[in-house]
């Protein structure tokens, strides 16, 4: 494709009209970094749409003249480096194509009170509605599927999501972790105005941001007022400095597993923001759902790509059954099955084939409980109490520090209720039934005719939805997603949109 510089409205809307693939929209205001180039090669290595590169110095979003007068412009520069690193095309609009005086087509925006009521809203009076009216024009221009956003500027990339949302506009936002330079800061276009000192005094504000995160780590809380006190001491002029939940920017509270530590400081002319996320354990995403709605492949899809550890909990309703069975034991009788689950241990271990073997007692059961003598008993077992209480347990010191990825019945429910992310999948009962039968895990299914098979799954769904104890059931904030029409791949995509939408890629970071 020929590299284009499109410098005038008319001409990016012909441009557009002339693309029949979908594209990539990376915003920007020039004086490009690292960070942008990131987002540019991100956009490029992500997929093959075509990649277009924005350079407008949108005087909408400052709120100070001097501040729009001094931003730097490089342009000649930032269009080698946008093409250099993945852009197919670059737009430089002129303020009066972004908005032509007299036309009562441009629409100025206002930013969500509740998101921009906070941090840099607060004393940036206007910002945030001059970000959202040149987004929109944007995006009405240019039409892309995905557009590409840095992280460092957290509020801005909430507020522009939620302008999506309310607008109803069918785009992706994909995000970048903050890039930071050699000594810790933030890369931004204004630090080429920083002096000396001034650079030192963001350096010693971001390194306390990390060292925040350590002590985190270690104690699960944050003392603000110290941080504070440490900065002053060092004449370094706090903005603010806030502990708050990282979607709703509301104060903080001990229940949010996520939550960000942000702060702008004053460094001369020059206003400087940088945050941190603080985790107290490291993401879960919860899969429930019945028999065959493909939760086993899409689970494991799932946590290879996003380096998740993946347990699959009815695989330990099944080990047990399996060992009852056995064992010839009448699990029926309380106090026999609690003297019995005393000695249990299951496990998983790694297989080699990007599969998982379980054992239970050091036996390998890999294979035996997937038959259909196990399928046709297990729903039964999984109902006793004792049997629920003691394998929930297991699973959650299995997901005590999370970085897992569970599918279940009961996953979001009650194993991991308060799981980042909660998908039920469903699908028809034919659709279940035919993809048990080409389940290669499982000769009995393969060899079943279908109508019989349909009748056992229908069973197995009745006996797990209507168990006294945690029964098979949509979370209220889980999200539904029915898979007959999807592929595997469009179904694994869409749950990592989710899970990227509402987990900061900056918290990948160790
Ligand atoms: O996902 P599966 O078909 O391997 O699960 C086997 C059975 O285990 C299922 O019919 C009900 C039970 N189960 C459960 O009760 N709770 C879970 N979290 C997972 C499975």
């Amino acid at each position: 494709m020929k590299k284009v510089i499109i410098r005038k409205t008319e001409e990016i809307e012909n441009w557009r009209n002339n693309i029949s693939s979908d594209i990539n929209f990376i915003p920007t205001m020039g004086n490009l970094h690292n960070g942008h180039i990131k987002l540019i090669s991100t956009a490029k290595d992500d997929n093959s749409n075509v990649n277009l590169v924005s350079i407008f110095v949108n005087p909408l979003q400052f709120d100070n003249k001097s501040d729009l007068e001094n931003y730097p412009q490089t342009i000649d520069n930032d269009i080698k480096i946008s093409f250099a690193n993945g852009a197919d095309a670059i737009f430089i609009p002129s303020t009066e194509d972004i908005y032509p005086p007299n036309n009562k087509n441009i629409k100025f925006i206002k930013a969500s009170l509740e998101l921009s009521s906070a941090l840099c809203g607060l004393n940036r009076i206007g910002h945030f509605d001059g970000v959202c009216t040149v987004i929109y024009r944007l995006l009405n221009l240019i039409k892309p599927k995905n557009l590409y956003l840095g992280e460092k500027d957290w509020q801005q990339l909430l507020i522009l999501r939620n302008l999506i949302l309310t607008k109803k506009l069918n785009v992706a936002i994909k995000s970048i972790p903050t890039q930071r330079d050699f000594d810790g800061i933030p890369l931004s276009s204004r630090n080429v105005n920083l002096s000396k000192n001034e650079r030192e005094l963001i350096r010693v504000f971001s390194n306390e941001l990390l060292l925040a995160k350590k002590i985190f780590q270690q104690e699960k809380k944050v003392n603000l007022k110290e941080i504070i006190k440490k900065l002053s001491a060092k004449k370094i002029s706090i903005e603010y400095l806030e502990h708050l939940h990282p979607y709703t920017l509301q104060q903080s509270s001990v229940e949010d597993n996520i939550s960000i530590l942000a702060g702008a400081i004053r460094c001369g002319e020059t206003r400087l923001i940088d945050h941190i996320f603080l985790m107290r354990r490291r993401p879960i995403i919860a899969i429930d759902g019945p028999a065959g709605s493909g939760k086993s492949t899409v689970t494991k899809l799932i946590a290879k790509k996003l380096k998740l550890l993946y347990l699959d909990t009815g695989a330990m309703y099944r080990a047990l059954s399996w060992l009852l069975k056995k064992e010839n034991i009448d699990y029926q009788k309380e106090k026999k099955l609690q003297n019995i689950l005393k000695g249990i241990s299951i496990m998983f271990k790694s297989n080699g084939n990007a599969n998982q073997d379980v054992f239970i007692n050091n036996y390998c059961v890999t294979n035996e409980i997937r038959s259909q003598e196990i399928s046709s008993i297990v729903s039964k077992i999984s109902s006793i109490k004792e049997v629920r209480k003691f394998l929930v347990e297991e699973q959650r010191k299995i997901g005590e520090s999370g970085g897992l990825v569970a599918e279940g019945r009961d996953i979001g429910t009650t194993v991991f209720p308060d799981a980042e992310l909660k998908v039920f999948l469903t699908a028809s009962i034919d659709e279940r039934a035919k993809r048990r039968k080409s389940d290669k895990k499982s000769e009995d299914s393969q060899k079943m005719d279908l109508n019989k098979l349909k009748e056992l799954i229908k069973r197995r769904d009745f006996e797990d939805s209507n168990r006294e104890i945690s029964p098979l059931k949509k979370a209220n904030d889980a999200i539904e997603i029915i898979t007959d029409k999807y592929s595997i791949d469009e179904v694994v995509d869409k749950i990592i949109d989710l899970y990227n939408e509402r987990i900061p890629k900056e918290t990948e970071i160790k």
